[in-house]
């Protein structure tokens, strides 16, 4: 229980949900459209979830949009997320910053187009000025790079002497991740009935509650944001203990 309380401020309410955000093709496939006009509903239900996490005050919301795997599909759809990405910020940076979310994105940035970095960091900047819940976008991310990565910085100080090794522990590790200062999200929700993590926050998610549902991502809304969070308050997070 005391776990719990460090790690969920708000009650039984998580502080941080992750979503994979799955299904969006077999949406498209199912009706006969191009995969390209799934990505295009997940869009909307991306806004959908947003704005039930501000109702339900949910303070941070990691958004799986695209896996360092992604980029071994077809070089047009690869084409079509990164456009559409570019979109969405554009479409709702205006929204985001008047809601008082500030956004962050987590992955390997320097493989995104250039118009889409430089566009990211715009809206990181603006709305990391006043902001009252977070945004953070898994884009190009992949946890056991991340994990790697870690482990290279971690080395590089105790091969320059500045880090003792008998002294790195969990809290070393975590600190070198990519977000150090965001708690562990307590919720996973994954669409579309995949029951694999596909290389997702592997390190953050240990303990973290799981919540599937077959629904695809485009035809998922508040109702079934709320009834995740639902199932989450039901819970019994025990931590290894009885
Ligand atoms: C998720 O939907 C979005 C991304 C991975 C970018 P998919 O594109 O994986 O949809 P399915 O799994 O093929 O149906
Ligand atoms: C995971 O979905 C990545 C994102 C949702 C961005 P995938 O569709 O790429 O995962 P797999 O291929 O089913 O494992
Ligand atoms: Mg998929």
């Amino acid at each position: 229980m005391e776990n719990r309380k460090r790690k969920t401020e708000s009650g039984n309410a998580p502080t941080h949900v992750a979503i994979i955000m799955d299904g969006n093709g077999r949406w498209a496939e199912d009706r006969g459209l191009p995969r390209l006009k799934g990505h295009e509903e997940g869009a909307r239900s991306v806004r959908a979830i947003l704005r039930a996490a501000k109702k339900a005050d949910v303070k941070y919301v990691t958004l799986y949009a695209f896996s360092t795997e992604n980029w071994s599909r077809p070089k047009a759809e690869v084409d079509g997320l990164m456009k559409l990405l570019g979109h969405f910020m554009k479409r709702n940076a205006k929204e985001l910053i008047e809601d008082k979310v500030r956004l962050r994105v987590m992955g390997q940035l320097e493989r995104l187009p250039k118009k889409l970095q430089s566009q990211l960091e715009a809206l990181m900047e603006k709305s990391a000025k006043d902001y009252e819940r977070t945004l953070i976008i898994a884009l190009s991310y992949g946890s056991r790079t991340e994990i790697a990565e870690a482990a290279k910085a971690i080395a590089r100080k105790a091969a320059a002497g500045d880090l003792d090794p008998e002294t790195v522990n969990e809290e070393t590790v975590a600190q070198h991740l990519y977000l150090p200062d965001v708690p562990d999200p307590e919720l996973m929700i994954r669409t579309s009935g995949e029951l694999r993590l596909s290389n997702f926050l592997l390190w953050q998610l240990s303990y973290a509650e799981l919540y599937v549902t077959d629904t695809y991502w485009p035809d998922f809304c508040e109702e079934q944001f709320f009834q995740a969070l639902e199932s989450f308050g039901q819970r019994g997070r025990r931590y290894g203990r009885i």
